[in-house]
């Protein structure tokens, strides 16, 4: 009996120990995700086209259009009033994407609104909190506009300060510099989460539990992130989070503004959608989440968010990060051997985005050129001036190569083949 068990415990750790050996064998020899099975769910690649602008917006896969197409052949109701069958099960698909985005991103329904953008979102916000003219808002240098005028708009308006914590020219930012800058009258600390020039991550969670030190509340920009890792509000610790479908596989006009339960938020617009009670004199609003969604919603966009979001969670956004910075890195190396290149941030890319700067000839001329060989890459200032211009020092802006889940080592290839042509073109050598 005692050998029967012995040999029964052997096999099970001869079992345990090939899964392993399966698993690791897999990971060594499998890409990490399928990017040739993925191309084929968007048409727009099988034009031969090298789309390198994925910060700026995503292409969008055909079961997201597909989604949307069934939402306004099948579904066509308006969402929140009807009380027939129609209207109420547009309002369900509706509310089904809420709690879809509340999952994705760990967060409650009642914490997710939908509104036009991430830009919408911040706007939301700095025109929602009670200001007050003691108050101090912090913001950092490596902010998209988005991110840095309606703070800086707001502050004209009810008179608080606004301190900028500076990146170094990496990207990087310090704790330290934090520290200084967060006191006790700091009401919020607003922050990328990824840079959209530089792709370097934030230290949103250290910065968080600084600012909750304080007493301060949390805005996290993550129009960069969003699309391309897992995200997990009670991890980062914040109290908003902003993003926008159309940077992860989703249609334009729709984005997510997250607030945390308990957190006084005026709505920037009333109206329809939005009313408990009314009369000629007076009004009484619905509460959070659907206070902010005045106005008929853009229900077809939260549809395919929806979508979008199932098609990228099937995938698996660790795999989706790990793919990106692989090619990234690759993309890298191979720009820093170029001749008048600069390559800028950080050394070991944290995300997909890379930017760079060539001498002598402006961003855009290079954008230009490429683009006339069906290469798609953002130049100038990327809606970030004081990064771009003050930070890095670039006057002629820098040329963003932005990946995604479904580009590829080959593309990084014919890439850097074209660029090297376009260089040498434009420096008429
Ligand atoms: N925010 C987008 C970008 O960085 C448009 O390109």
């Amino acid at each position: 009996m005692g050998r029967l068990i012995a040999l029964h415990y052997s096999v099970m750790l001869y079992a345990i120990f090939m899964k392993s050996i399966r698993i690791s064998l897999t990971e060594l020899v499998m890409p990490c995700l399928d990017v040739y099975r993925i191309r084929e769910d968007f048409p727009l690649l099988s034009s031969g086209v090298l789309y390198f602008d994925n910060a700026a917006t995503s292409l969008t896969p055909k079961q997201v259009v597909e989604a949307i197409a069934d939402y306004l052949l099948n579904c066509r109701a308006n969402i929140g009033r009807g009380v027939y069958p129609l209207a109420q099960r547009a309002t369900e698909a509706y509310e089904e994407v809420r709690a879809k985005v509340a999952k994705f991103i760990g967060a409650e329904s009642c914490e997710v609104s939908f509104v036009k953008n991430t830009t919408e979102a911040i706007n939301i916000v700095s025109m929602g909190v009670e200001w007050s003219k003691e108050d101090n808002v912090v913001i950092t240098g490596l902010e998209h506009h988005s991110n840095m005028l309606p703070w800086l708009r707001a502050s004209r308006i009810y008179g608080f300060e606004v301190r900028v914590v500076k990146p170094k020219p990496d990207g990087s930012l310090s704790l330290d510099d934090f520290a200084k800058a967060v006191d006790k009258r700091t009401r919020l600390v607003a922050l990328t989460h990824v840079s959209n020039v530089l792709g370097t991550i934030s230290p949103v969670r250290k910065v968080a539990r600084l600012a909750k030190d304080h007493g301060a509340l949390v805005l996290v920009d993550a129009a960069q992130s969003a699309p391309h890792m897992p995200l997990n509000v009670e991890e980062l610790g914040c109290d908003f989070l902003a993003f926008s479908a159309h940077k992860m596989c989703g249609p334009p006009g729709v984005g997510v503004l997250y607030v945390r339960r308990g957190v006084e938020l005026r709505p920037m617009m009333v109206g329809g959608g939005v009313v408990a009670d009314a009369s000629l004199e007076s009004f009484e609003l619905v509460e959070k989440p659907q206070v902010f969604e005045a106005g008929t919603p853009p229900i077809s966009g939260v549809v395919g968010l929806g979508a979008a979001i199932d098609y990228l969670s099937k995938i698996g956004l660790e795999d989706v990060w790990r793919h990106e910075v692989k090619l990234a890195e690759k993309l890298r190396r191979k720009l820093v051997e170029v001749e008048g290149v600069k390559v800028l941030g950080p050394e070991k890319p944290q995300t997909g985005i890379t930017s760079f700067a060539v001498d002598g000839v402006s961003s855009d001329e290079v954008a230009m050129a490429l683009g006339r060989m069906g290469v798609c890459v953002r130049s100038g200032f990327h809606c970030a001036i004081p990064l771009v211009r003050d930070v890095l020092g670039e006057e002629q802006g820098v040329v963003r190569a932005s990946l995604y889940l479904y580009n590829t080592e080959e593309e990084v290839d014919s890439f850097m083949e074209i660029l090297v042509e376009v260089l040498r073109l434009l420096r008429g050598a």
